[in-house]
């Protein structure tokens, strides 16, 4: 992604999640955007200015007052020399501030004062989030155009847990890049199903069958299709990362689950199955806690096989999505099992990756993957795995067109 030649103006408010900021800055100098920092009196207790000059490598701003920032560049100016403003964290006090259209600082003075777009990051305790004072200033700030991301849900700097934490530094960048650079929309108009994580198949109450699938790829996948413009469902199971920004999210457990919600979601244009379905299911879960009994064999497992959902979304039928794209996690063997796998299954394309341990594919950030097609085989070269989703929806953009 470029915005070479972009310049954002990045606020920083008070809030532990500041130090994100600093992520940030360096995600947009990555991408050749330029950085000018404006930082808040209670931004500055958790990131100091130098970190912030540091990194965007540009002057910091803090104070409305400073006669030498005024001479140099006018606060007004200041609001309108860049392209797009972002607050980061966002705090619940700041929101308050530009819903209610104070200027009682150089945040919130450029903040009124500015004639471009501002995208706010909002980050605070859960109950300040659910606030209605807050919830009014966001509805306010919606409908004057301020764009949002986040935030996300999840355990808190305060110990609680809920919706309030900062969205990840990845996702501002995508917003941003949303804002600055809108990327062409060829998928504008399709529905396209993703599946992604592994499955937990209990074996009791307690204890599961689970693989080590991270849901890296599959979640890259869904956010690199609603950047093209798709409506994407996502179907996962049992992750520990955000969900991709402008994706529905159906989380689910089990492989029937996975399968049903699936199924739910159709039709779609396109279904890419990334996810690592557990190939079997305990026979008869138990309903309580199985116990160790002394002296006792340990129990046997008895197994019977899951739906394959690859296999079912293939089907040919008037629901089948005219492109279905399946994975194949291999540890040997790996093109011919995955040509076997294109056949076996009778989708369109396979996305065929080693997972051997030591290619520290599963559960890591970079893939190495062939797209096996009816047209032949092509290695593509190691890349992240969202330069892959990047990729991969590109190219189903082009079967689609
Ligand atoms: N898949 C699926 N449902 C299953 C099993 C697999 O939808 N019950 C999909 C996966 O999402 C992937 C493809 O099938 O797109 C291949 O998965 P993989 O684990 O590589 O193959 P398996 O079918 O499980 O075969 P094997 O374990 O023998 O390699």
């Amino acid at each position: 992604m470029t915005l070479a030649g972009k310049r954002v103006l990045l606020i920083v408010a008070g809030g532990i999640a500041a130090y994100k900021a600093l992520a940030l800055i360096r995600l947009l100098r990555g991408a050749g955007c330029g950085v000018t920092c404006v930082l808040t009196r209670a931004g500055a207790q958790f990131v100091t200015p130098l970190s912030l000059q540091a990194l965007s490598e540009s002057k910091v701003y803090t104070d409305i007052f400073s006669l030498t920032d005024e001479s140099e560049m006018g606060h007004i100016q200041l609001s309108r020399a860049a392209d797009l403003l972002v607050v980061v964290p966002a705090t619940a006090d700041l929101l308050a501030k530009m819903a209610a259209g104070l200027a009682d600082d150089l945040a919130s003075t450029v903040l009124l004062a500015t004639d471009k777009k501002v995208l706010v990051a909002p980050a605070m305790n859960v109950r300040m989030w659910q606030h209605p004072a807050t919830a009014a200033n966001m509805a306010t700030l919606a409908a004057r155009g301020v764009a949002v991301v986040g935030p996300d849900e999840g355990a808190m700097a305060c110990n609680e847990f809920g919706p309030g934490r900062l969205a990840e530094p990845p996702a501002i960048l995508a917003a941003i890049a949303r804002l600055l650079a809108p990327a062409p929309q060829p998928l504008a108009g399709r529905h396209a199903l993703v599946t992604s994580g592994p499955t937990h198949e209990p074996i009791d109450p307690v204890r599961y069958l689970a693989n080590r699938s991270s849901g890296k790829q599959g979640h890259a996948i869904a956010a690199a299709l609603a950047a093209l413009g798709a409506r994407v469902t996502l179907v996962s199971g049992p992750v520990a990362i955000a969900d991709p920004p402008g994706v529905r999210v159906v989380r689910v457990e089990t492989a029937a689950a996975m399968l049903a919600a699936c199924q739910a979601a159709l039709p779609a244009d396109v279904a890419v199955c990334a996810a690592a379905v557990a190939d079997w299911r305990m026979a008869n879960p138990a309903a309580g806690k199985i116990k160790k009994i002394p002296g006792a064999a340990p129990p046997v497992l008895a197994l019977v096989p899951n739906p394959d959902i690859l296999a079912t979304l293939c089907a040919p039928g008037p629901a089948r999505p005219r492109l279905v794209i399946g994975f194949a996690a291999e540890t040997a063997e790996l093109r011919a099992n995955a040509e076997a796998k294109r056949a076996r299954k009778g989708c369109d394309w396979i996305v065929a990756n080693d997972v051997s341990p030591e290619t520290g594919i599963m559960g890591g950030d970079d893939n190495a993957v062939h797209l096996i097609t009816a047209e032949g085989t092509e290695d593509w070269p190691r890349l992240p795995k969202s330069e892959v989703a990047t990729r991969l929806a590109a190219r189903i953009a082009a079967a689609l067109a």
